[in-house]
């Protein structure tokens, strides 16, 4: 069943049209992963998702209701979290502190909290070690982990990751994708975008290509690392 269908959509900002009749269907506990180059349109699509673009025609259905007019924080409370390129944490709070202010917008017991936060310990050891340690004097991997972290405080039935392993050395990244495929096929379904497409097609249970604001291929990983011509762009020589 589509959890989440995207279907027509147009994203504009104010006279620049990025988005051109973008479709694209998410199936639950499904991981999608959208490749494109810089400028594609991958963070407005993501922000679309979430009302953070004001412009945005066509149709955004989650699991059954209408997304598009809606604020971002109805559509945070309906469930979707948003990890934003370039984290967004905060860097005078502390990990626990950080993790607490993710769980904010959706009402939650003390022991609700407490265990979504084991949870993401659990997930992530070494956010736990670090709970005490101000947020900004941790590395670039330990704060994608914490960014990611905090939008699973929400309990998201969707996670939407904007090129997490951006600026990362590639042995944090091969840990990182690690934990999130610890987290693939259950609960939360995941769309993540991506320009290194290595790891992230390992998760992917299907794979979009995105150029100048338009879907210009949807199929299977296996499809996009034998095809010479997409590996090229997106795989990088091998
Ligand atoms: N706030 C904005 N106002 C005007 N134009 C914007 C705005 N944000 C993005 N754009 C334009 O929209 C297009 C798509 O940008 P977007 O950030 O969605 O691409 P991207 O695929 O995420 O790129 P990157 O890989 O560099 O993050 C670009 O041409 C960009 O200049
Ligand atoms: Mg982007």
């Amino acid at each position: 069943m589509t959890f989440l269908s995207v279907d027509a959509v147009n994203a504009k900002y104010d006279k620049v049209h990025v988005l051109h009749d973008l479709s694209i269907s998410v199936r639950r506990s499904e991981t999608v992963v959208i490749l494109g180059a810089n400028g594609a349109g991958k963070t407005t699509l993501l922000r679309s998702l979430t009302g953070m673009v004001p412009k945005v025609t066509g149709s955004i259905v989650l699991d059954g209701t209408e997304l598009t007019g809606r604020r971002t924080e109805d559509i945070v409370r309906m469930g979707v979290a948003h990890v934003p390129q370039g984290r967004g944490t905060f860097a005078q709070c502390t990990v626990e502190e950080n993790l607490r202010l993710g769980a904010y917008s959706v009402k939650q017991s003390k022991a609700e909290l407490r265990a979504g936060m084991e949870r993401v310990y659990e997930l992530f050891p070494r956010l736990g070690e670090r709970r005490g340690q101000q947020a900004g004097g941790m590395s670039g991997g330990e704060l994608q982990m914490l960014a990611i972290g905090r939008a699973l405080m929400l309990r998201p039935r969707l996670l939407l990751l904007d090129e997490p392993s951006l600026g990362l050395a590639p042995i944090v990244i091969a840990e990182l994708f690690e934990i999130l495929g610890t987290l693939r096929g259950q609960e939360t379904t995941m769309l993540i975008v991506e320009q290194n497409a290595d790891q992230a097609l390992r998760l992917a249970d299907k794979v979009y290509l995105l150029e100048t604001g338009r879907v210009v291929f949807e199929g299977d990983p296996e499809t996009v690392r034998s095809d010479e011509s997409i590996r090229r762009v997106y795989l990088g020589a091998e």
